[in-house]
């Protein structure tokens, strides 16, 4: 069980209250000024992974009372409950041990006095002996032709994680195999993937840990139905589809063949997945070697998450300057900004991992909260995201702290592009801590010639408060390795605010109503008399539908 602590009626939280008034008015312009190591104390380096903290409205004062709210909701004890098996999603009754996964020390973990390892290496040699067979072109399809090509069909946790490692890992997809994601339950997803592939080469991954997900079974039998309309037999089904699922009994039933299905566990998290079985489109593209380098990547954050003192806890602190934001300031969303364009999913990524776990107004007694829990988590790739919105970031009115994302060697170096790249990821947090003072934009017109009367109506305009936090993560490439200890980074930081915001973060009751209520709405669009049921709302929207579409 987790400690529950109100983190509001810790002494640290008042402090941090306090501290708060002080900070409000304070520019990290002068800190920088005032401190010529700023960076160096404020900067952390893991392993290829250097994380600068340095442009946050924040000082020693505000880490150390951070830290003691921390130790106030028993982060560490947290911590050790969850490595250690114990059922910290009590809202399922369940472990939470996506660690186990990528235990690469393979020491004991007790799940009910039962060591786990011994099935998650056995899943795993599944999963290797069978990615080998594909990228080595020996699984055959229905007419002896290699597979070429792998639909993954899943949603949420059973398509994010492997869409963004595929497309993260891109570079390392050397073994002729292309994958396709299909998630949607509009047809026009599985459509449009289906006109690119050629049955006879194509493995379908029919990926849910539950196989009961209306999104995925539906366009699991569309596949299936397909796959049998190109001159495909009943028994080709075994060599063209398999299960990633928890499920035996529904994927039996569902006719994919027991040998087919690769095994996880309900103490993985579908949006922790990634690493389990519903990782095999990724260990079958960029090869089962890369994939275990992933997991030994994560493994590595881990360990540090687990050892490191709270003061140089990477999680910890990504954590902590979150919830100072938050809590403190009232900022209501966080961005992930990825200089990688090969990290396009990363956003989308965490978007569920962040908002699905912590997007909770009830705390672990069962309580309303008082306070805000997990924020709004949104982002694109630099520069696109230059040329969209961060004009908002840089001159709107809310605060949105940004994590900024970049390798120092490009997969492609081609001509000056990543130079140029990297210019953009070093001046945006620069601007953003910086801006241009009133003073700076008057100055700067008066040189270009400017009257006093048009400095006047156009200065306003043109001025940059600064001051909007940014963290920046430098790491030398994306390899496998750097991406399982990014993707681990950043789960723990979730990890650590559920724990401080005292709410469950494994469970996802949020997402029940709306799939109770479409099943009961999905009958009534069968036939074409007018509904009453509802509120006056969805009725008129039902009724306006069935005569648009007659
Ligand atoms: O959105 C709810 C959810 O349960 C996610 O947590 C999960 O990742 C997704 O649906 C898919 O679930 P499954 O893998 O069981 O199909």
């Amino acid at each position: 069980m987790l400690p529950s602590t109100n983190p509001t009626k810790t002494s640290s939280w008042q402090k941090l209250v306090d501290h708060h008034d002080k900070m409000k008015d304070v520019h990290m312009k002068d800190l920088f000024q005032e401190d010529q190591d700023r960076f160096k104390k404020f900067s952390l380096q893991f392993n290829d992974i250097l994380v600068d903290f340095s442009k946050n409205i924040i000082t020693d004062e505000t880490l150390a009372l951070l830290k003691s709210l921390a130790q106030d909701c028993k982060v560490k004890a947290a911590i050790e409950a969850m490595f250690n098996g114990e059922e910290i999603n009590q809202t399922e009754g369940r472990a939470v041990l996506h660690t186990a996964l990528r235990n690469r020390s393979n020491r004991p973990i007790l799940v009910d006095r039962v060591d786990v390892m011994p099935q998650v290496n056995m899943a795993l040699a599944k999963m290797k002996s069978f990615a080998n067979k594909i990228t080595g072109g020996e699984w055959l399809g229905y007419t002896n032709n290699p597979i070429t090509t792998i639909v993954n069909i899943g949603i949420g946790g059973s398509d994010l994680g492997p869409v963004m490692v595929v497309e993260a890992l891109k570079p390392y997809a050397t073994h002729g195999i292309t994958s396709h994601f299909v998630s949607n339950v509009d047809g026009s997803h599985i459509a449009e993937v289906l006109k690119h592939v050629n049955a006879e080469e194509t493995l379908f991954m029919i990926a849910s840990k539950t196989f009961t997900t209306q999104e995925t079974m539906t366009n699991a039998h569309t596949a299936r139905e397909w796959f049998l309309s190109q001159g495909a037999k009943e028994a080709d089904i075994a060599k063209h589809f398999v299960a990633l699922s928890t499920n035996a009994e529904s994927v039996k039933a569902f006719g994919i063949d027991e040998n087919n299905m690769f095994e996880f566990w309900d103490w993985v998290g579908g949006r922790y997945s990634l690493w389990s079985s519903i990782g095999l489109s990724i260990a079958c593209t960029i090869g089962f070697d890369n994939f275990e380098e992933l997991l030994e990547g994560a493994f590595e954050m881990d360990e540090h998450f687990q050892t490191t003192s709270l003061d140089e806890n990477l999680p910890v602190l990504l954590a902590l300057i979150g919830i100072w934001y938050g809590n403190f300031f009232g900022s209501e969303s966080e961005a992930i900004l990825p200089y990688d364009q090969y990290m396009h999913r990363f956003a989308a990524y965490f978007q569920q991992g962040n908002m699905e776990s912590n997007g909770k107004f009830v705390d672990r007694n069962g309580d309303k909260v008082s306070y805000q829990t997990g924020p709004v988590v949104w982002g694109e790739p630099g520069t696109n995201g230059q040329h969209a919105f961060y004009q908002l970031i840089h001159q709107g009115t809310k605060l949105i702290p940004c994590d900024f994302m970049a390798p120092a060697i490009s997969h492609n170096q081609i001509g000056d592009h990543h130079e140029k790249l990297l210019s953009n990821f070093f001046a945006q947090t620069e601007a953003l801590m910086m801006g241009k003072s009133r003073e700076e934009v008057e100055k700067e017109l008066s040189a270009q010639g400017k009257s006093a009367d048009e400095i006047k109506a156009i200065a306003p305009f043109k001025v940059f408060e600064g001051n909007r936090p940014t963290n920046s993560i430098l790491f030398k490439k994306l390899t496998p390795k750097v991406l399982g200890s990014l993707v681990a980074m950043y789960e723990h930081k979730i990890f650590v605010q559920g724990v401080i915001w005292n709410i469950f973060s494994f469970d996802q009751w949020g997402v029940e109503l709306g799939k109770v209520l479409a099943k009961k709405i999905l009958p009534e669009l069968n036939h074409n008399e007018e509904i009453a049921e509802h509120d006056a709302s969805t009725n008129g929207l039902i009724n306006t539908y069935k005569a648009m579409r007659n």
